[in-house]
């Protein structure tokens, strides 16, 4: 059997799939392949192991004859048509736990970071601007101490958010498609509440919800009316679950102070008035699980999931268990 490894992934993933008989066909690149390529690359191969950045739509599904397995090292999977996946019987993976913590770490930083301006003040001392030390300094922030947060999304990785917060003596709310279990809410001092009343109340909100089309500008303009003039939104999910054009316009216009966003409608673009934006707005490149020992347990989990999938085994991180019964032999 035959695995395309669609762009540069560690040499362990490599070496497990080679040591479980796969011959592997891995580009050594750190892009996305373009589509007609892919395609002629799938031609041969039953198993595919992706990345963020490689859109596996339906063409590129129905165009590989032989695929069974679609096995992608990241936890989201909106890259990927798991619909048309499922109708032609290939099985599709992610990885999730392995990037709980790194991704929640991150967001907590963001947090801190946009609260603090740490990235304008790290900036500022560059460029040999240190202001004397004065109660009404220029790089005065936000106490995130006591404040609420409000969770957006409250999985594995916005649970994980919660427990840092609740070391920052934070007050929690949530809102969720389904509540969490009453002894989850109450280990972690959660609050459920409607989407309108944690845009209220929170002085922090933190996005963790996929992509979906019910999620999809789920923070417009008219939410961003909503919120605290002093609320920081942090956003380590999804960019398109942000109209981003419209929280240019709200920051501009004082409805909210600041953002912090690891994530973009249109990866590698950033919205040009965002860019524009200092102080409590802090912009990173979709770092979220990115330390080294947890993108190796991703990249370890997809190729575990290839090898699971391939071996006509039912994988851990199976995404549509719908694709398990028609898949294919
Ligand atoms: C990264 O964004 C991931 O989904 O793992």
């Amino acid at each position: 059997m035959r695995a395309l490894i669609s762009q540069w992934v560690f040499p362990e993933a490599v070496q497990r799939l080679e040591q479980a008989g796969f011959e592997v066909d891995m580009r050594e690149a750190s892009e996305p392949l373009p589509k007609p390529e892919l395609i002629r690359r799938l031609q041969e191969a039953d198993g595919l192991l992706c990345l963020l950045t490689d859109r596996v739509d339906a063409e590129v599904l129905r165009s590989a004859p032989r695929l069974k397995v679609v096995a992608t090292a990241t936890v989201g999977y909106d890259h990927i048509d798991v619909e048309a996946a499922t109708a032609l019987g290939i099985l599709v993976t992610n990885t999730p736990d392995v990037l709980t913590e790194a991704t929640a770490d991150l967001a907590f930083g963001l947090l801190l970071a946009a609260a603090r301006r740490i990235p304008e003040a790290d900036r500022d001392v560059r460029r040999g601007r240190f202001p004397s030390w004065s109660l009404a300094q220029p790089h005065m922030g936000l106490d995130v101490w006591g404040k609420t947060l409000g969770i957006v999304g409250c999985g594995r990785i916005g649970q994980a958010v919660a427990r840092r917060a609740r070391g920052f003596g934070m007050r929690l709310l949530y809102h969720n498609r389904r509540r969490l279990a009453p002894e989850v809410e109450a280990e972690l001092g959660l609050r459920y509440v409607s989407f309108e009343e944690l845009l209220e109340e929170s002085d922090f909100i933190s996005v963790h919800t996929p992509l979906t089309p019910e999620t999809h500008h789920l923070f417009s303009y008219e939410a961003f009316r909503q919120m605290k003039r002093t609320a920081i939104l942090v956003n380590t999910a999804r960019g398109p679950v942000v109209d981003e054009a419209a929280l240019a316009r709200a920051l501009k216009e004082g409805l909210l102070r600041g953002a912090a966003l690891d994530v973009f409608e249109e990866e590698p673009k950033v919205h040009p008035e965002l860019r524009k934006l200092e102080g409590h707005v802090v912009l990173t490149p979709h770092i979220g699980s990115a330390t080294e020992g947890t993108r190796r347990r991703m990249a370890l989990r997809a190729a575990e999931n290839l090898i699971t999938g391939l071996q006509g085994r039912r994988p851990l991180d199976l995404v549509n268990p719908k694709a398990w019964r028609k898949r294919r032999g």
